[in-house]
């Protein structure tokens, strides 16, 4: 893959998580420099506050990655890493995510994902920056009208304050894109991106008390959980269990190179995208794709249907291949297959971290 256009330096906000680290080995590899903050809020440091997973992103693209320990409500510091560079885009990665624990602390999450877009479209606007990638989510499609889904589909009617968060920041850049012709946006819809990059070096940390399906399948396969539980097994789906639309990390990191391509060469104020396979999958089919995949048993338990979780929910892609020139090419099984290689070479994610350049002693920081 090659850089195209004119553009060298991307601001990566939330650079030491799972998507952005996986995205900025796909930024080198295009070309481009990299400068990353994130506050360590759900990634780990090590004890001289560098990132461990960008460490791990240095050691696959032989190339270095210069970051620094910010948070974005913190708006002055953030001007100030501003002023030091000169940045042609950004892509905003940063925010809270846990679904269940956003309707516990709404305002924390309000403050953390919204006060920070704004802190970071006001920094930009002040250093003339206008060029921005947002990570956005399908859930702010809420309970699908039809599937599968595409970009025009009603948006807001959403359950839960994490979707809140996405779904007003969308909002607002509808806002500032009508009122102001500089900006040049595109908003990723990411469906549900799973897997890791294939050398094993990075991926998602599975030791998260709100932990996603995939990493929760993993530990127990290693043994260190009893059983799956899945939330649901009389839906009028396939087999009765959920569907979503399981994507490779890589295949989501791509798209983001794709998105900053499609902006160098169009000024297109704000388009949104679907980045996801198109495919539905069901937890069932998941559970019996990793067991093959891995050559393990997942024992599970199906339990009630939880308050609020959707049915069913799987993306139309076709307007990111129009337009973006993107498509997902990875299977379910190499989802599999690299999680579980992340997963059985780390198994307690980057706390084991013996292979970085220090064997410093890790320590992992929670958002709360
Ligand atoms: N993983 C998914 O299933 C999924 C799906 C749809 C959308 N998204 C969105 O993609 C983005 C990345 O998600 P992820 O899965 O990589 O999560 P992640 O938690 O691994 O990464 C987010 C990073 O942002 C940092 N961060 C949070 N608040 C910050 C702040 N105020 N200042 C600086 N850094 C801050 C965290 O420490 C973390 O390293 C998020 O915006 C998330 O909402 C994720």
């Amino acid at each position: 893959m090659t850089m195209t256009g004119i553009w060298k330096t991307v601001f990566v906000s939330g650079g030491a998580g799972y998507i952005a680290s996986h995205c900025i080995v796909e930024l080198l590899e295009a070309g481009y420099d990299v400068i990353a903050i994130d506050n360590f809020s759900n990634s780990v440091s090590g004890i001289t506050g560098e990132s461990v997973a960008l460490q791990r992103v240095e050691k696959i693209t032989g190339k270095s990655v210069k970051f620094y320990i910010c948070d974005l409500t913190d708006r002055e510091k953030l001007a100030e890493i501003f002023s030091k560079h000169k940045i042609d885009c950004v892509i905003h990665f940063a925010a809270i995510k846990a679904v269940g624990e956003s309707m516990e602390v709404p305002l924390h999450y309000y403050r953390n994902n919204i006060i920070g877009a704004i802190n970071l479209l006001e920094v930009m606007k002040a250093a003339k920056c206008f060029q921005l990638v947002f990570s956005s989510s399908c859930t702010i499609y809420g309970e699908p009208e039809y599937l599968p889904i595409t970009e025009n589909h009603p948006i807001g009617k959403i359950t839960n304050v994490y979707g809140r968060t996405k779904y007003f920041i969308e909002e607002m850049l509808k806002d500032i894109t009508r009122a102001e012709k500089n900006w040049n946006i595109i908003s990723l819809r990411y469906f549900n991106p799973v897997g890791a990059h294939p050398s094993g070096l990075i991926g998602e940390d599975p030791t998260k008390p709100y932990t996603n399906l995939m990493p929760f399948i993993a530990q127990v396969a290693l043994g260190y959980k009893p059983e799956l539980l899945i939330f649901g097994g009389d839906y009028p789906t396939k087999d009765g269990t959920g569907i979503r639309d399981y994507i490779h990390i890589m295949d989501l990191a791509a798209g983001h190179v794709a998105a900053l391509t499609a902006l160098q060469k169009s000024h297109l104020r704000l388009k949104a995208y679907n980045l996801g396979t198109g495919m539905g999958v069901s937890v069932l089919e998941l559970v019996k794709a990793f067991e093959k995949a891995t050559d393990t048993k997942v024992p599970y338990i199906i339990c009630g249907r939880r308050e609020g979780d959707i049915m069913s929910m799987y993306a139309n892609a076709d307007l990111a291949k129009k337009e973006l020139g993107w498509s997902a090419k990875l299977s379910l099984e190499e989802m599999c297959q690299d999680f579980w290689r992340w997963q059985t070479m780390n198994p307690k994610g980057y706390r084991t971290a013996t292979n970085d350049n220090t064997n410093q002693e890790l320590i992992k920081k929670s958002d709360d």
